[in-house]
């Protein structure tokens, strides 16, 4: 190994090359990093200290308006007054900024440099909703491990993903970025990209920090709409929303997010019981926090500080311990330590934090680990990762709809009209948050559709209808199009942005003038299916109603158009399953099918929970997918019909494929805890897996079930499993089960402390 002394304070060398499995194990002896941490701090003046909490984005434009401000930026830099850059992308511009802080900056203390790397960085991966559709968490460890790797080879040491938010509203826009509405659907995912940034372990070159976000309950935001209030209870907060955020804590995550919301009056960026107790007591998390975008800037909107010095004091006392944008550690810190307000022992601590993790991504032994422009060139968007792209993607689709066999198409129709703007948008297929992805890399339906078919079949296309306005001029000729054709792909949906932050839609029917375009195609009577794009469930219930075969693809990233194409045409059979609860109308939100069963449960007698004008059940069922091939399920079979507190219950279940075509089913295994002090969701999503049978094939299935997976949170808020009844329900999709019955033992509810597995 080259080492290439360039001075840090401390007599830290530098190394030039890759991470040996040694170093790696030195950056995880804790007791060598906390010695190492504390010597710096030792060294640190507090305006460096407050600068180590210090995040920008952007290193600021010499040239375009406010010239000055680069220079500015870089003088900060030399006086250590930025402790992370957000928004720097490339390995010799990272390189750059790296080299000023560690040469020319009084301690040499390297840069951390963030991005959102949310589903990708140039090779795009579906958005992180569909990946939860594919039921498959190493898939998603896998692209993230790709996703990672890219972004280290661009100068990236740090992601702001992934972003485990449960969510039971699909009009808020960011549910595209999470896993859906489940806990334990959520909590695999939530592990797997952690595990999938990360790598091997945090000092590879090719590992990059994770920021498990935001924390907490973003996803119960009023109405759906972004940024606004979450009024959730303790006991919702800790049974339904945090579970993913432990078990992203549990794996290892280096670092989290604060999120925008206030639950119940307390905004996150003030909210030490979240924070600190929650993150740091109970869970031992002893990573990072970091700000949301201002985040401790808007806790004067949420007014409840009534200046910066204010907000800066409530965030660091909250456990906020990186400022990302607001610059308010940076310049209002300062005051509260010299009025006392502030102990420099918070101070100290939060600077231990951003050290530490400093320390585990290998930066202070090699600052440029992660900026390696040969790579760069090299191994971004490899024929590897595109076909890891294009895997990933015919997994996450959605079969939710076909009668009489409409697909698969047969490749050698003679005419196919395929029809819709999204069929033919390269850049819709990417949905948000798109890193350095490029329309330009992906490939719509179109073009997959015309790759796939044989040489003999005219493909001809036409828009139709307006995604974004009532555009209806195009239906015409769309008509025209599809009545010449034997058969008709037609794409609708939403485009990428109307997803994600600050993309709450009130509707969920589909935007635009395309609900007519789909009438006006049904009424052409031609064999049709419909390809849907988007970023949340959407509530087509007449499209259900009259369409023959619905495809959800949500947005599958640069290879979308061939992973399409696969299912369609047969060479991929789908096996996606919904992570999240699709409504009928919007009425209806927020459903999920893990809900109360409340005093009146619906039936149709009159005075029971439900609606006037519309049935109560979903659309789609959580959990719901087809196959070009049908299984069966036999009734689980349990190793006891009662256990006690150490005893674990092994189900067993014979999962066939009666059909003739191999295909893969997600097995789904609920439970229900019949009666408890207070009141349990009639089910939850114990257990389940992603298998692939061939015709006529039986597999059994056997899980393991533990008093932790009979836990919630009790009438006095301890983690407890109560003795009594449950029934455990297996089955293709939450609505779609077998069950059997068994009793926990025991005279008073059982604690079950909330570890990590
Ligand atoms: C978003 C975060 C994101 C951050 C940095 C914020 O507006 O809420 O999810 O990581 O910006 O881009």
């Amino acid at each position: 190994m080259i080492m290439k002394r360039v001075g840090f304070a401390v007599g830290i060398a530098f190394a030039t090359s890759t991470t040996s499995v040694a170093q790696s194990q030195r950056l995880t002896n804790r007791p060598a990093e906390t010695r190492f941490v504390d010597s710096v701090l030792a060294r640190m003046t507090l305006a460096e200290k407050l600068g180590q909490l210090n995040q920008v984005s952007g290193a600021g434009n010499p040239t375009g308006p406010g010239g000055g401000e680069r220079a500015a930026r870089m003088d900060q830099l030399r006086h250590g007054a930025i402790g992370s850059f957000l928004n720097v992308v490339g390995a010799d511009t990272t390189k750059a900024l790296q080299r000023i802080a560690v040469e020319q900056s009084r301690l040499h203390i390297p840069l951390i440099f963030g991005l959102d790397v949310i589903h990708g960085m140039r090779t795009i991966f579906p958005v992180p909703l569909a990946e939860a559709a594919s039921w498959d968490p190493q898939g998603a460890e896998r692209a993230a491990r790709i996703a990672a790797a890219e972004a280290a080879a661009m100068g990236i040491d740090w992601t702001f993903a992934p972003m485990v938010d449960i969510a039971r509203d699909p009009r808020w826009g960011r549910i595209v970025e999470g896993a859906g509405e489940d806990p334990y659907l959520g909590a695999a995912f939530a592990a797997a990209r952690v595990r999938g940034f990360q790598g091997s372990g945090l000092g590879s070159r090719d590992a990059i920090a994770a920021t498990v976000k935001h924390f907490a309950a973003y996803g119960a935001a009023e109405g759906g709409r972004d940024y606004n209030v979450a009024e959730v209870s303790e006991r919702t907060l800790r049974d339904v929303y945090l579970p993913p955020f432990h078990a992203a804590v549990c794996a290892d995550a280096a670092t989290l997010m604060a999120s925008f919301n206030e639950i119940s009056g307390v905004p996150s960026h003030a909210n030490r019981h979240l924070l600190t107790d929650i993150l740091r007591n109970e869970w031992k998390f002893d990573g990072m926090v970091v700000s949301d975008w201002t985040g401790i800037g808007e806790l004067l909107n949420h007014a409840v500080a009534a200046d910066s010095a204010q907000a800066g004091d409530v965030a660091m006392h909250a456990g906020v311990d990186m400022d990302m944008v607001s610059e308010i550690y940076l310049h209002a810190l300062r005051a509260s330590v010299a009025a006392r307000r502030m102990p420099m022992a918070e101070i100290d601590e939060a600077v231990r934090r951003v050290l530490r993790v400093k320390y585990r991504l290998g930066l202070f032994t090699d600052p440029y680990l992660r900026r390696d422009a040969a790579r760069e060139r090299t191994a971004i968007l490899t024929t590897e990762n595109r076909a890891a792209a294009r895997e990933a993607g015919r997994r996450a689709i959605v079969l939710l709809k076909n009668d009489q066999s409409t697909l698969p198409l047969r490749k050698d129709v003679a005419s196919l009209a395929v029809l819709g703007a999204l069929a033919a948008d390269s850049a819709v297929v990417l949905g948000n948050w798109t890193a350095l992805g490029r329309r330009e890399d992906a490939v719509p339906v179109l073009d997959g559709i015309r790759r796939a078919v044989s040489s003999r079949t005219t493909v001809t296309y036409a828009r139709g209808a307006s995604p974004t306005s009532d555009d209806s001029s195009g239906i015409a000729e769309a008509v025209r199009v599809a009545s010449g054709a034997d058969a008709v792909v037609l794409v609708v949906g939403e485009t990428g942005e109307m997803s994600a932050e600050a993309e709450s839609r009130s509707r969920l029917d589909l935007p635009g003038a395309q609900k007519e375009l789909v009438a006006a195609i049904r009424a052409t009577g031609k064999p049709m299916v419909v390809v849907l794009m988007n970023g949340r469930p959407l509530a087509i219930e007449r499209m259900q109603e009259t369409v023959p075969a619905i495809l959800e693809t949500w947005f599958l990233g640069v290879e979308a158009g061939n992973a399409i194409a696969d299912v369609l045409f047969g060479d991929a059979n789908p096996g996606g399953k919904l992570p999240v609860t699709v409504p009928r109308v919007v009425g209806q939100v927020p459903i999920y099918y893990n809900h109360k069963n409340t005093g009146r449960p619906p039936t149709t007698e009159k005075y029971t929970s439900k609606y006037w004008d519309i049935p109560y059940t979903p659309l789609y069922p959580f959990g719901f997918g087809l196959s070009y091939t049908t299984f069966a399920y036999s009734v689980p079979r349990l190793s006891a019909t009662t256990i006690g507190a150490g005893d674990s219950l092994r189900v067993e279940v014979d999962v066939t494929n009666t059909g003739s075509r191999a295909g893969d089913e997600v097995a789904q295994l609920y439970v229900r805890d019949d009666v408890g002090s207070v009141t349990r969701p009639v089910m939850e999503l114990k257990r389940f897996q992603r298998l692939t049978l061939r015709p006529g094939e039986r597999r059994t299935l056997r899980w393991s079930l533990g008093i932790g997976d009979l836990a919630f949170y009790d009438l006095v808020m301890r983690r407890v499993a109560e003795p009594g009844t449950f029934r455990v329900f297996v089955g293709t999709n939450s609505a779609d089960t077998h069950s059997a019955p068994f009793t926990l033992r025991g005279m008073a509810s059982i604690p079950v402390p909330d570890r990590c597995p």
